[in-house]
């Protein structure tokens, strides 16, 4: 029996062409593992996903390293990187809290930033040691500041579908925080579902909502977790909204230290099935990918959780 190692390829009317996937399986990925990955495993693991034509591969995280001790060698990483990459390696975004992990991207040259910020009162407390209102005092000197050095801004919202203490987050709330990011000069925006509870309508009506608040949907990205196995489902009511860049993590690792139940992100590979049975471009080879994940799965001790990966890994190339 010959194995079918690509998805028959069907176009649906009506959806984007082509859309960009931004990788976050380095930072996204990693941030949660509890055993501390070798900086060198996690420098090959971004060159390997930049080999795979991954055109955005976040890189780690400025954030203080008691609170994320996974990634308190984003400094050591960053500089092995841009000794070996050079530009190439200034490009990969870094997230930054605060004007303080701002510094320590701007030390080393880096050319894009992430700020991130909460939907909800309670994770804005347990992520970032802030309230709603005064998380935004962090935010702004660092991105004018940033935004003063040439960098580009990214920003993330979290909890935009519902929160572990909160309950169910209004459409309205995610739009007020987001639109106070772009006003404060992010140039995209990022809505996460960090424990992976949202659902195809509510995807479209938080879309329509920053639509109707005048933000274009091109300024939107998608970050999805699959707790709930609706990921793929929710990419598909983004795309049929128009939004053409999606988060995914490398084998679908992840999850966020600071939430209870944020499971894994969006595998990258899930992702890149879905597109490529909806003939939709995006740039990457699903099999070094999958071979990458393999690699990593062997240094954290267990396998993907990604149906493809899983359903790939043992196909001939
Ligand atoms: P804080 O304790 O309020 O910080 O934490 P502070 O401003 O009061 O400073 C206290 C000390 O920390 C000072 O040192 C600072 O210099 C130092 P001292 O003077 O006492 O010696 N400090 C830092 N050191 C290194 N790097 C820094 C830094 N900032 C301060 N950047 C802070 C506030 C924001 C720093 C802290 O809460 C923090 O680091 N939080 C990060 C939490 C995190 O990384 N969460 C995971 C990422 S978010 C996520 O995963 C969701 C996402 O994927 C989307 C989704 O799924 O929804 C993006
Ligand atoms: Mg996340």
């Amino acid at each position: 029996m010959s194995e079918l190692a690509l998805p028959m390829v069907v176009p649906e009317p009506g959806l984007p062409s082509r859309v960009t996937i931004y990788e976050v399986g380095a930072r996204d990925g990693l941030q949660n593992e509890q055993s501390l990955v070798p900086t060198a495993v996690k420098a090959e693991f971004v060159r390997r996903l930049l080999a795979a034509g991954l055109p955005v591969v976040e890189a780690t995280s400025f954030v203080h390293p008691k609170w994320v001790p996974q990634l308190a060698d984003a400094a050591d990483l960053m500089t092995g990187l841009l000794a070996d990459l050079g530009d190439r390696a200034r490009a990969l975004p870094v997230l930054v809290p605060n004007e303080r992990g701002l510094d320590r991207a701007l030390e080393l040259g880096l050319r894009h930033v992430a700020v991130f910020a909460s939907a909800t009162e309670t994770f804005a407390a347990r992520n970032l040691n802030r309230t709603l209102a005064t998380q935004f005092e962090m935010f702004e000197p660092t991105i004018t500041r940033a935004l003063a050095a040439g960098m580009h801004v990214r920003g993330y919202v979290s909890m935009c579908f519902g929160d572990p203490w909160e309950g169910p987050v209004a459409v309205d709330q995610v739009v007020g925080v987001g639109k106070r990011l772009l006003d404060l000069g992010c140039a995209q925006l990022s809505l996460g579902d960090t424990i992976g509870v949202a659902t195809a309508g509510h995807v479209r009506a938080l879309v329509e909502a920053f639509a109707a608040a005048g933000v274009d949907r091109s300024r939107l990205a998608l970050h999805f977790h699959d707790t709930y196995g609706q990921a793929l489902t929710n990419v598909h009511a983004g795309l049929q909204a128009g939004v053409t860049t999606y988060d995914a993590s490398a084998g679908g690792l992840g999850g966020c230290p600071y939430a209870r139940s944020a499971t894994g992100n969006l595998a990258t590979e899930d992702l890149v099935w879905f597109l490529d049975g909806l003939g939709i471009e995006h740039g990457v080879d699903l099999r070094t990918v999958v071979d990458t994940s393999t690699w990593m799965a062997g240094h954290l001790g267990r396998p993907s959780p990604s149906a493809v990966v899983r359903a790939l890994a043992q196909s001939p190339a």
